[in-house]
């Protein structure tokens, strides 16, 4: 309230003295003052509950903050990308050409990130990664205006081979939504798990976001191999589950995979996804207070239990406000904001995190394990990984 009148008081004075000319910019540029913060996420489709995830933990983690990025108002936008690459383009333009967004949090599916990246790298907006994994995005293809907050596509797949052995399970047959994400998962599932001495009986995949997934559960049948390992994710991993267990393979050949598998889905996959062992860099019952305290207060504000995506989405907007307090809120010295940007750490729900150079999380990866409902932590299969961001020349 004071500072309310104050500020009134003030400008009332600035009218006395100044022309009328010579306020009127003064006024635009005031309410022009606010942070324009769009949103390209997938709202509808297979992955529609990750988006709104996302989006939640943004909002979480600026209102936490006071509601503000380095001082200033913010303006929000949204665009559903529908997990659509054909339209990534486009839809970025939308933000950033007709909206004038000051910083573009999005996406999801790697395909649809290539386009964004584009966009990005075109028009220099500033451009945050709250989940799509596609490795050029900080290798080849980094930029210094573009940050991600979650993981390269193969940074948890890295680490699931090792387990897998540790385990006696040296035949494996590995499945997969074929596009960027799962085709890089593999790869680092094939690096890790071959150095360790196994052996990939079998390739399968199908087309993103298909889910007709008889056939290829009745080829793993007649494979019977020692495991399956997979990349999928939202509302195909559900079915997957569910498919896989009503096919008879469950207790009989162990599914592990990409800890998205898992995530967000374990109340549409019920039992069916009991044992399930994934690789990722969040587990629900991580036992610390920093998660303990997220996990409640995301329960009580959004009526949903937070998973690795929301984690993402939490730390995308603390690292745009840390980043924007660090600058006082000035977004024109992008050189000062985007070197603050890269020295934060990230006091994440997962553990605290540090940003690679080419801009990609330094991260433990959890072992985890699916019971009742909750993806238990086992151990940590890999401390504080890095992508290796061959290719990245920035600047
Ligand atoms: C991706 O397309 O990069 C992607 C999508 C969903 C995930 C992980 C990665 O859960």
């Amino acid at each position: 309230m004071t500072t309310r009148r104050l500020v009134l008081t003030r400008s009332a004075a600035v009218v006395g003295a100044a022309s009328v000319g010579l306020l009127l910019p003064q006024i635009a540029r005031a309410q022009s003052n606010k942070i324009r913060v769009g949103f390209m996420l997938p709202y509808t489709g297979t992955f529609a509950q990750l988006g709104v995830a996302i989006e939640n933990g943004v909002r979480m983690a600026i209102n936490e903050k006071g509601g503000k990025l380095g001082g200033r108002e913010i303006e929000w936008f949204k665009v559903d990308d529908e997990s659509e690459p054909s339209k990534g383009v486009e839809n970025a333009n939308r933000l950033v050409q007709r909206d004038k967004v000051d910083v573009l949090i999005g996406t999801v599916h790697s395909g649809v990130q290539m386009g964004i990246q584009r966009v990005a790298r075109e028009s220099g907006v500033l451009s945050i990664i709250p989940n799509a994994g596609v490795h050029a995005a900080t290798r080849a293809l980094c930029a210094p205006n573009v940050f991600r907050t979650s993981f390269t596509n193969s940074q948890p797949t890295l680490a699931l081979g090792k387990p897998m052995m540790d385990k006696g399970l040296k035949r494996t047959v590995w499945i997969t939504w074929k596009y960027a994400a799962g085709d890089e998962a593999f790869e680092g599932f094939k690096e890790s798990y071959t150095k360790a001495g196994g052996t990939i009986v079998k390739e399968l995949g199908l087309p993103f976001p298909n889910v007709e997934f008889q056939a290829l559960l009745t080829e793993i049948a007649s494979l019977r191999p020692d495991a399956v390992a997979c990349f999928f994710a939202g509302g195909g991993a559900a079915k997957f589950i569910r498919d896989y267990a009503a096919a008879g393979l469950k207790d009989k050949i162990p599914l592990w995979g990409s800890g998205f598998l898992t995530e967000g889905v374990l109340d549409a996959a019920g039992p069916a996804a009991d044992g399930i062992m994934t690789t990722m860099h969040y587990s629900d019952s991580l036992d610390t207070a920093r998660n303990r305290q997220f996990r409640l207060d995301y329960a009580k504000t959004f009526k949903l239990q937070p998973d690795v995506y929301a984690v993402q989405g939490y730390d995308s907007g603390l690292l745009l406000a840390q980043g924007l307090a660090a600058v006082k809120g000035d977004m024109s010295n992008k050189p000062a904001l985007y070197k603050a940007m890269e020295s934060q750490t990230i006091d994440s729900p997962r553990g605290k995190w540090t940003m690679s150079p080419q801009h990609n999380p330094v991260q433990d990866i959890y072992l985890r394990r699916v019971e009742n409902k909750e993806n238990k932590v086992v151990g940590i299969a890999a401390k504080a990984l890095a992508d290796s961001g061959a290719g990245c020349k920035m600047g």
